[in-house]
């Protein structure tokens, strides 16, 4: 069997079982990323559309290798230089790019609930790539690859989330994600970026950091999201990195191999300092690295792949 799910929309609603699959499965996507020739025949013939209304580097880069890495096609449509820019609705898109022969359809998109509105449009699988503040699933399962490859299982961690709740959609997805796989989720912002919803979430919340950093065994500071913030929700930046950013000295409240992460892109000096985002706990750029493995094990899922140990 391959997956439950036939799309990723988000890790609320999927199964832990589809979980340790794709985290199983991304195992061996990362021996190949790391070979000197990174293709495998795995996905000939197959094709993915990366259909993006919102800017990315990391997400749409990595499912673009992560499809060529298993040999499909793979074609962008970004909302700048398509029809799009011409009115054309979300769902004529969606049904456009189907109907060129799509199977897989990786939708990012300014409004919660776009993907899910897609996937039952179209006949093909549809990847959430991040939908407005709802969830960014693709995300989270790669910041569970990364804690489990470091710490072995999920049992008895604690992990603190740390900055823009409010607006984060890799929040909300890490939350469900982890909560699902029975670890302690703290969260820690400024009242005003901690959304209402978070206290049936099954999170323990924090306004003050260094509470929610004493003893954790993982860190997962959030970007400031300037960008979504409609109203000012903080008196100033200055005063923000200086009661939330994640430092030296408030790393060292957390365990001491405790894992610094960061989804990216990073607000040096704001949300985290340039010395702990470089220094020897964080694995933000391992981050990135799993996330095309995680990518690939998706892509590889959804298309009736089944899971294996290795792939040649
Ligand atoms: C995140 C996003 O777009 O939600 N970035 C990412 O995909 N790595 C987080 C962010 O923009 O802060």
């Amino acid at each position: 069997m391959g997956l439950q799910c036939r799309h990723l929309l988000g890790l609320e609603h999927i199964s832990v079982a589809d979980i340790l699959k794709i985290l199983a499965t991304a195992r061996p996507m990362k021996d190949i990323i790391k070979r000197q020739i990174k293709k495998v025949p795995t996905l000939r013939g197959r094709v993915v559309t990366t259909v993006f209304y919102e800017n990315s580097t990391r997400t749409k880069m990595s499912f673009d290798l992560a499809a060529k890495y298993l040999s499909a096609d793979v074609v962008g449509l970004s909302a700048i230089g398509s029809s799009i820019q011409k009115g054309e609705s979300l769902a004529d898109t969606a049904r456009t790019v189907a109907a060129m022969g799509a199977d897989v359809l990786v939708l990012r998109h300014p409004a919660s609930g776009a993907a899910a509105l897609l996937a039952d449009l179209v006949p093909c699988a549809v990847i959430n790539a991040g939908d407005g503040r709802h969830e960014h699933p693709t995300q989270a399962l790669l910041d569970l690859f990364t804690i489990k490859d470091h710490k072995g299982s999920f049992e008895g961690l604690k992990v603190a989330i740390i900055g823009d709740i409010l607006h984060s959609r890799v929040a909300r997805s890490n939350i469900w994600g982890l909560t699902k796989l029975g670890v302690e989720v703290r969260v820690a912002a400024p009242a005003t970026l901690l959304p209402p919803e978070l206290s049936r979430l099954g999170v323990k919340v924090y306004t003050k950091v260094e509470e929610a950093l004493a003893g954790v065994d993982v860190i997962n500071v959030l970007r400031l999201q300037l960008e979504r913030q409609k109203q000012s929700l903080l008196p100033t930046l200055r005063e923000y990195a200086v009661l939330y950013g994640v430092n030296k000295e408030r790393l060292a409240l957390a365990k001491e191999d405790a894992l610094l992460m960061h989804p990216g892109p990073m607000n040096r000096g704001i949300e985290i300092t340039a010395e702990v985002a470089d220094g020897d706990q964080a694995v933000i750029t391992e981050q990135v690295t799993n996330g095309v493995a995680i990518r690939m094990a998706l892509l590889y899922l959804l298309t009736g792949g089944e899971i294996v140990e290795t792939i040649n």
